[in-house]
């Protein structure tokens, strides 16, 4: 007989998790949305260092990260949630907030892993299609927020159609959800969005509605995606306390929290490496409009196209993949016959336009 799995087990979504870490060295990897740019030296270095004290377990209160970022922010660090990955804390909220009866909302298509929440609590989850633009419909979402809600989830920029909801927007938008809803505004590609402003702007208002958590993540502008750290601004300190309260002890690796503090310090980097990725982004959104494509209006490190309705995105899959570039299919994120390809070195974009380019003409 084989074994029993729980119900919950039949209803999780399998997250669509990228290929080709098999394909060897010589492959763009453009499906993943993660940095072009390796970690600098001195993060290395960090994290290196604490390498030697690993028979003790790490800093459970995570103090020195906290602090960093606490200072960044201006925000007290009992407000800072912490985990492995923003998904960790994305994970938690879910765990934390709902329960059968309880509903999330959130527009779709959007990250793939918030599908996973209300599965796995047995919540309902409310999805909201995007307009015709593949932006947010923040009516829409209003309109489906009642009684039963506890979660509404935004994604700004959004994952996977890159667009992003400036803050007059994001502010009419919460004056509209009633206080004891929490929103998570999931920032993960936020310091690529030129329409929000700098990467404060949001924080503010924190000041203003108890109910929000930005949720931000060192795995994308920081280039630590392998060390697996994400953070979470709130509101008030009660989400991050109900968070830590579902979760185990020492989620982040001593290593993680070394190279997190070490990265913070090398902001100038980050700055550069940000305004190196929007020009990169830009001539990237060029060139595959000139193969005549529709490309959403990228505020993000990765941008999103249509695909013209005689061709398979199946096709265009394989071909790329054989021409050795791999992109993630729009079918596995909620949308038929798109793409999602991330901002990649200079060399690594040229290589998909031109596969590109052989494949649609
Ligand atoms: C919108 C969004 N939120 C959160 C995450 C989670 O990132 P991480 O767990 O690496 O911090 C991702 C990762 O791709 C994402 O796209």
């Amino acid at each position: 007989m084989p074994i029993e799995f729980s119900q919950r087990i039949r209803r999780i979504p399998v997250y669509p998790v990228a290929s080709g870490y098999d394909l060897g060295p010589d492959v763009a990897m453009l499906a993943s949305n993660e940095s072009p740019f390796a970690p600098l030296e001195s993060v290395v270095a960090a994290a290196t260092s604490v390498i030697s004290g690993a028979h003790r377990y790490p800093d459970p209160s995570y103090s020195e990260l906290r602090h960093a970022l606490a200072a960044r922010y201006g925000i007290p660090g009992e407000r800072i949630a912490l985990g492995q990955g923003s998904c960790d804390i994305l994970l938690a909220a879910g765990e934390a907030l709902l329960e059968p009866g309880a509903e999330v909302v959130y527009a779709w298509p959007a990250f793939s892993v918030y599908p996973h929440l209300a599965a796995a609590s047995g919540a309902t989850a409310i999805e909201v299609p995007l307009d015709a633009e593949d932006r947010h419909d923040l009516d829409g979402i209003v309109q489906e927020v009642t009684v039963a809600t506890r979660l509404v989830l935004l994604c700004n920029p959004n994952n996977p159609t890159s667009t992003a909801l400036d803050l007059d927007a994001i502010t009419a938008f919460l004056d509209r959800i009633p206080p004891h809803v929490c929103v998570i505004l999931d920032e993960a590609y936020c310091e690529f969005a030129l329409s929000l402003g700098d990467t404060y702007a949001s924080v503010e208002l924190l000041r203003r509605y108890p109910n929000l958590v930005l949720l931000r993540t060192f795995s994308k502008v920081y280039g630590l995606a392998g060390l697996r750290v994400g953070y979470a601004l709130c509101a008030s300190e009660d989400f991050r306390v109900a968070v830590d309260q579902v979760r185990q002890p020492f989620y982040l690796s001593a290593a993680a929290q070394a190279a997190a503090v070490e990265a913070l310090r090398w902001q100038d980097e980050v700055e550069r490496r940000v305004v190196q990725t929007i020009a990169s982004r830009e001539s990237l959104v060029d060139d595959v409009r000139r193969l005549g494509l529709w490309v959403a209006e990228s505020d993000a490190n990765f941008i999103w196209l249509r695909l013209p309705e005689e061709i398979a995105e199946a096709d265009v899959l394989s071909g790329l993949r054989d021409r050795g570039v791999l992109v993630r299919a729009g079918t596995s994120l909620g949308r038929e016959n798109a793409l999602r390809v991330t901002v990649g070195t200079d060399r690594e974009n040229e290589r998909f336009v031109a596969a590109l380019g052989e494949l649609v003409r």
